[in-house]
């Protein structure tokens, strides 16, 4: 079956809960909503069935399809490699309420008490300080692992993993790294003495905010959650979800975990990065791809659709192994992105992103 190409119109908008922790390749709002709006019960519906169909987003990042379908009262399950795109994800889908904020508060109030620059006491000697020395210096790390031990005392859990989604941004904001999240860092004296930030009031500031937006959020769902996994193994029953909508990674030597880098080597973390499909090479990309594609057709219920955003560089080779899995694509539309979008992708100036609609026959 011909199926022709379609513009559609999108803002490009992102809900604030998403500022507090920045993400690679994310994908806007307007995505998951449409696909909520479109093949779901209406919302009145959902409201009455309790929000029994359910979302799979096997690349799920940072969150976006989870956070759109809990304010939209429909479950989703996202799955990811990174484990702190689960961290991040899980933190902007579980609910706080006023004890979690009277926790955060307390926990502030530990760090406001912290005196920058004291000194000398509390670098741990497990971690990889070559890097540590690299990338900080050497009475900022010194706070940092102070602020790192005072998060991991709080004994409230949902306050500890926001604490510790805000310590990673923190810990990039104090470093000698440059914002642009691959580019590596240039120790001239400047940015050396830039860098002697105050750790502790940078953390403040961060989590104050964070906690601002985790009081407004509307969630008509509160247990959305993402795990950590392998989208080309996964481990749900067969013919599971009603509906899956996700942006894959790119062909690109993208590295996800990147900008975390830094929070892995103080948490004392091997990330396995041989597990995230990546790389400028095609076939291996979508030999990665495959995998997840079968995998995805199976714990599909039959008849249901599947909505991919994909680059203009990947979109020939997904409906092609797409359809080898058993989908069957019944639209093709693709949007403008805002301003092109750059530097990730080598200085190759992606202008569209598809959307394409498969379904399960
Ligand atoms: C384009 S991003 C998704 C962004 C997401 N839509 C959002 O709005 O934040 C692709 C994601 O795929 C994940 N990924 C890469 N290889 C994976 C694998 N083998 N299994 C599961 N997730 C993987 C990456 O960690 C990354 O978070």
């Amino acid at each position: 079956m011909q199926v022709h190409e379609q513009k559609i119109r999108l803002e490009h908008k992102r809900a604030v809960i998403h500022s507090f922790s920045p993400y690679l390749a994310t994908f806007p709002d307007e995505i998951p909503k449409y696909v909520i709006d479109r093949f779901l019960p209406p919302a009145a519906l959902r409201k009455n069935c309790g929000g029994k169909k359910l979302i799979l987003d096997p690349f799920c990042g940072s969150g976006t399809t989870l956070v759109v379908a809990a304010e939209n009262n429909v479950k989703a399950i996202g799955v990811d490699f990174n484990p702190m795109a689960v961290l991040i994800s899980n933190v902007k889908c579980r609910p706080f309420c006023e004890r979690d904020f009277a926790d955060a508060e307390a926990l502030l109030e530990e760090i406001s008490g912290c005196l920058p620059f004291s000194g000398g006491r509390n670098i741990d000697l497990s971690v990889d300080l070559d890097k540590v020395k690299y990338w900080f210096h050497s009475k900022v790390a010194d706070d940092l692992f102070t602020l790192r031990d005072v998060i991991i005392g709080c004994r409230n859990e949902k306050v500890r993993n926001l604490a510790l989604v805000v310590y990673a941004v923190t810990l990039r904001a104090c470093s000698y790294a440059k914002n642009d999240t691959l580019s590596r860092a240039r120790k001239t004296y400047a940015i050396i003495e830039a860098s002697r930030a105050n750790a502790f009031r940078d953390f403040a500031g961060r989590f104050e905010k964070a906690l601002t937006l985790k009081r407004d959020q509307k969630l008509l769902v509160a247990d959305n959650m993402a795990v950590e996994g392998d989208s080309r193994r996964l481990f749900f029953d067969d013919c599971l979800f009603d509906c899956i909508v996700t942006s894959p990674p790119y062909i690109a030597s993208i590295s996800y975990s990147t900008p975390f880098d830094l929070f892995y080597v103080f948490m004392n973390q091997r990330i396995e990065k041989k597990g995230f499909i990546n790389g400028e090479d095609k076939e291996k990309f979508f030999d990665g791809m495959k995998q997840a594609y079968n995998e995805m057709f199976r714990v599909l219920k039959k008849d249901a659709p599947c909505v991919m955003v994909v680059g203009e560089r990947e979109v020939k080779g997904t409906i092609e192994h797409m359809v080898e899995a058993g989908f069957v694509l019944e639209e093709k539309l693709f949007y403008d992105i805002k301003g092109g979008c750059r530097g990730f992708f080598h200085g190759i100036k992606r202008l569209k992103e598809y959307v394409l609609v498969f379904r399960k026959p």
